[in-house]
């Protein structure tokens, strides 16, 4: 029988940080190295290390350099998410694409496989790198959560968790100063993170992208809660929350780029909004990227380390262009091209919404659908 090949593994960490990023280098590095005997490199902040000179941006990952990385947040590697290789700005003339020089530096390296830790920008990309003749795996990472095709990706847990301690903190000071309080957390498209930040603390009100709000929505519930003697209410907010015809909060760019834009500070909009509407005090406070750092959560590890495990299985089964997912406890692949297709969302009258509702959670909804019988009781002029 033919021995089978020796590979030579390169992984990069796509996008924008996560808690679990390490892990994922180290179950890689492990399952190689022990049960196939292959070489893992790593490549140095994201894309952007293929363009660094002398191939400097490619890093033997031995053993060693993955020892004692389990627990720690962030990325050995670095990361990066403002470079689009298929479109380098350049002093003079327009962008360029660079992707040739990651098939070169591949070969020259002899590396015949790439893992792509990431979100949905680095599968695209990722994607684009397949139809190059690439053979690719990819890993799905964000604290969205919202990668398409998979249940979970890892850092999500480690996300939810800062911000429930975070809105624990909250609630003491809220009650304190009858104050009402938005917090401020990540998610461009999809509320994940918001929902069960305010699912798992028992936030008064969330407002998410998928549930375009009605600030009179939102000082209706605070002004309820007054009537039972509760002067104070917790607002969770999505960063990417909107009105109905409004437009997302950004604090650079216009929506256009995923490269050059940055969310954040719909907070400041809600706030004034509200405080128009009510009489107790309001203040925002926005979590940022406190809910990307720090040590992954002990289930954002085991997930991260069975998704890096995975992905060498992949390799060895020569599934290439598949992205390694989880669908209830079963983890498995799907294409990197489904899961590039676009993000996953939270259903507006799903099981976790209907729940939230049921138990006294407001989305504020502009349509109505938080009190079913609204729209019949406006019709009959009924209070
Ligand atoms: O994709 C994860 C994410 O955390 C988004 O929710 C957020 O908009 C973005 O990253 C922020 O990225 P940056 O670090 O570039 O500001």
């Amino acid at each position: 029988m033919a021995a089978k090949k020796k590979r030579r593994i390169a992984i990069l960490t796509g996008g924008g940080d996560c808690p679990g990023l390490n892990a994922v280098i180290r179950a890689v590095q492990r399952t190689a190295q022990n049960v196939y005997g292959w070489e893992l490199w790593g490549v140095r902040n994201g894309v952007e290390g293929f363009l660094m000179p002398r191939g400097e941006g490619l890093v033997r990952l031995d053993r060693p350099a993955v020892a004692g990385i389990l627990t720690q947040g962030g990325t050995i590697l670095g990361a990066s998410n403002r470079c689009d290789i298929f479109a380098v700005p350049r002093n003079r003339g327009g962008p360029k694409d660079e992707s040739p020089r990651v098939l070169k530096l591949l070969k020259q390296k002899g590396i015949d496989v790439l893992i792509t830790v990431g979100g949905d920008g680095t599968h695209r990309m990722a994607q684009r790198f397949v139809e190059m003749g690439i053979k690719v795996v990819g890993v799905p990472k964000t604290i969205d959560n919202d990668i398409r095709g998979t249940d979970r990706s890892f850092g999500f847990d480690t996300a939810v968790g800062t911000v429930g301690e975070a809105i624990h903190r909250l609630y003491s000071t809220a009650e304190s100063h009858h104050r009402v309080m938005l917090v401020e957390v990540m998610g461009r498209h999809s509320g994940f993170i918001a929902l069960h930040g305010g699912l798992g603390t028992g936030a008064e009100v969330i407002l998410i992208p998928e549930i375009p709000y009605d600030p009179d929505r939102i000082a209706e519930k605070v002004r309820a809660r007054r009537e039972h003697g509760l002067n104070y209410s917790i607002v969770v907010v999505a960063e990417g929350a909107r009105r109905p015809k409004g437009e997302m909060v950004y604090r650079t760019g216009d929506g256009s780029s995923e490269h050059t834009d940055r969310l954040g500070g719909v907070s400041y909009r809600v706030a004034e909004e509200l405080s128009r509407r009510i009489k107790l005090e309001v203040r925002n406070i926005v979590l940022g990227h406190t809910q990307r750092g720090g040590t992954p959560s002990p289930f954002d590890r085991i997930l991260a380390s069975l998704y890096g495990r995975h992905a060498v299985q992949l390799i060895h089964e020569g599934k290439f262009g598949q992205m390694v997912n989880v669908r209830g406890t079963k983890l498995g692949s799907i294409s990197i091209k489904t899961a590039a297709s676009g993000v996953n969302k939270i259903p507006p009258r799903g099981d976790r919404v209907r729940a939230a509702r049921e138990m006294g959670i407001s989305f504020a909804a502009a349509d109505g659908s938080d009190d079913p019988y609204a729209k019949a009781r406006k019709k009959h002029g009924a209070p």
